[in-house]
């Protein structure tokens, strides 16, 4: 496992401990994201990373490794089960034995074993080929000179929401992005905003709110009260040509096409 963090973990990875861990999926993904933030794996959020995910993918704040491991599992299933119609993809899967490269990186040492023991359990091992870095996120200036343009996809999903810095200094991430991708590469993220951005709906609801409250000061996994969709918008646009956004409940999507390298901030 490649060391490059530079930094102490913080107050949002160190819940991640091998226990919590094994909660995770359940707990964080499967009930909190349906019932308190109103956006669920099962309908949007995988289908929106297994649109994002290519060849040579870097996941960002990797967890249990639930998203790319799900994902390369659909893949590899739909590449061996489908029949005498299948898709362009699924053919060069099966012809060429397509190999999937994946690069997982967290601030958390023990995120980085657990997903990577995940997706190695539920996929074949001959096709995917994975790399570890222990790395924050926010640190692009440290970046390793092998990571950049190295990728085609990346992802960031619920990351941004754990970090505990103000808003505008967690665009810090999306220079790191925008420093790994190919010119043609994608980012694609979520993440929870604070409740003056949440759609009507959630901002009816007392449950988000109690659970951002929890969250935020008991628990303190998460650090995003302040985190606004406009600041996190412009965040995006110093580091990208082309920026989509849509808030699902209280969740900000977001994709990021035509790095610009050297974005908009100051050398960190
Ligand atoms: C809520 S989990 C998200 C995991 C996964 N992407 C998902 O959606 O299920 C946040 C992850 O980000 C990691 N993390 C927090 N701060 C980080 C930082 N500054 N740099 C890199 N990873 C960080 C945590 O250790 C944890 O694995």
């Amino acid at each position: 496992m490649a060391d490059n963090t530079n930094t102490n973990t913080n107050r949002g990875s160190a819940w991640y401990t091998p226990l919590n861990l094994l909660i995770y999926d359940l707990h964080v993904l499967r009930i909190n994201m349906t019932y308190l933030w109103g956006c669920p794996i099962s309908s949007v959020l995988l289908p929106f990373f297994v649109d994002h995910f290519s060849e040579k993918h870097l996941d960002v704040g990797v967890a249990s490794g639930y998203f790319p491991s799900a994902a390369l599992s659909r893949l590899f299933s739909s590449s061996t089960s489908s029949g005498g119609t299948a898709t362009a993809t699924e053919n060069s899967d099966r012809e060429g034995e397509t190999e999937r490269q994946i690069t997982l990186m967290d601030i958390n040492p023990h995120c980085l074993t657990t997903a990577q023991s995940l997706i190695q359990r539920d996929n074949p091992l001959s096709r995917v080929k994975i790399d570890t870095i222990l790395h924050n996120a926010l640190n692009y200036a440290s970046l390793l000179e092998s990571l950049k343009r190295k990728f085609t996809s990346v992802s960031m999903f619920n990351l941004l929401h754990c970090i505990p810095v103000p808003c505008k200094e967690k665009s810090s991430a999306f220079r790191l992005a925008a420093e790994c991708l190919e010119d043609g590469g994608v980012l694609a993220g979520c993440t929870i905003l604070g409740e003056q951005d949440w759609d009507e709906k959630s901002k009816k609801r007392w449950l988000p709110k109690i659970g951002m409250w929890h969250l935020n000061h008991l628990v303190g996994v998460l650090s995003n009260q302040n985190d606004r969709k406009d600041i996190l918008e412009q965040g995006l646009r110093e580091n990208f040509g082309e920026v989509q956004t849509e808030v699902v409940g209280c969740m900000l999507l977001f994709t990021a096409k035509k790095p610009i390298r050297g974005g908009g901030l100051e050398e960190g």
